[in-house]
């Protein structure tokens, strides 16, 4: 159970902490808005099994083959407020920091992840406020995925508090090459020479390839399953 006493103010447009309490990982106040970012992703991650099982009931096949999900570490959030340059306080951490909560949904083919994405865009008590389609339009490493940051209302007492939460959405072979990839910058400073990305970008174009080939086979399969 949350209590309240240990965030100054909440209501229906965010949380109010006072800005003369300093940002410490070690206070009551940090754990507190940690345990609604936890109850946030908790929330959507038992939401988007129910979807899990639900889509495999339909389509008959695992749409959504896993879902994994965890909460940012404090040392990681306050890494990520001091790279991007971020003042140290509750405030600028509530605007800035979108991936506190942070969940992956892994799918079999390529046009899952539009299935995926329009459910998603129907939760109750769910509104989706960024989304950044690295499908379309690829990072510069290569990377592809579909990311949405949304607000999830969470019931905190009488009333209900917007948590960020983020959905990364891929492929099983998006999920490779990042997974892969993250592995392998993680060994060196987080960097790989210029060569070594030049043909990490080229994998991934390969993957999207294969994404796209085997969509395909997929779809022509279950049209010859109809017109049979
Ligand atoms: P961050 O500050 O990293 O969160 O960037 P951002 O706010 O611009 O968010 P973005 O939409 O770029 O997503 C960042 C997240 O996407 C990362 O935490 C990774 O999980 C994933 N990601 C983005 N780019 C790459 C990449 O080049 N390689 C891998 N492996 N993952 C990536
Ligand atoms: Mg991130």
């Amino acid at each position: 159970m949350i209590k309240r006493e240990n965030i100054l103010e909440v209501n229906k447009t965010g949380i109010l902490i006072n800005s003369l309490i300093p940002l410490n990982t070690k206070n009551k106040e940090f754990s507190t808005l940690m345990e609604l970012y936890d109850k946030a992703r908790s929330d959507i991650l038992e939401k988007l099994n129910i979807i899990k099982e639900y889509f495999k009931e339909i389509y008959e096949y695992d749409v959504i083959n896993h879902i994994t999900s965890r909460i940012k570490t404090p040392e990681s959030i306050l890494k990520k407020m001091q790279k991007k340059h971020y003042e140290l306080t509750y405030k600028d951490l509530i605007e800035n920091i979108n991936d506190i909560a942070g969940i992956r949904v892994i799918c079999t083919f390529k046009d899952d992840i539009l299935k995926i994405r329009k459910i998603i865009g129907k939760m109750p008590n769910v509104r989706i406020i960024k989304e950044k389609d690295y499908i379309k339009n690829p990072k510069k490493s290569g990377y592809m995925g579909y990311h949405i940051i949304l607000e999830n209302y969470i019931k905190y007492d009488d009333t209900y508090v917007p948590i960020k939460v983020e959905i990364q959405i891929r492929t099983m072979a998006m999920d490779f090459w990042a997974t892969t990839e993250h592995k392998i910058k993680y060994k060196k400073n987080h960097k790989l020479s210029t060569k070594n990305s030049k043909k990490m970008e080229i994998y991934a174009k390969i993957i999207n390839i294969l994404d796209d080939k085997i969509m395909k086979i997929y779809q022509k399969q279950v049209k010859e399953k109809i017109e049979k």
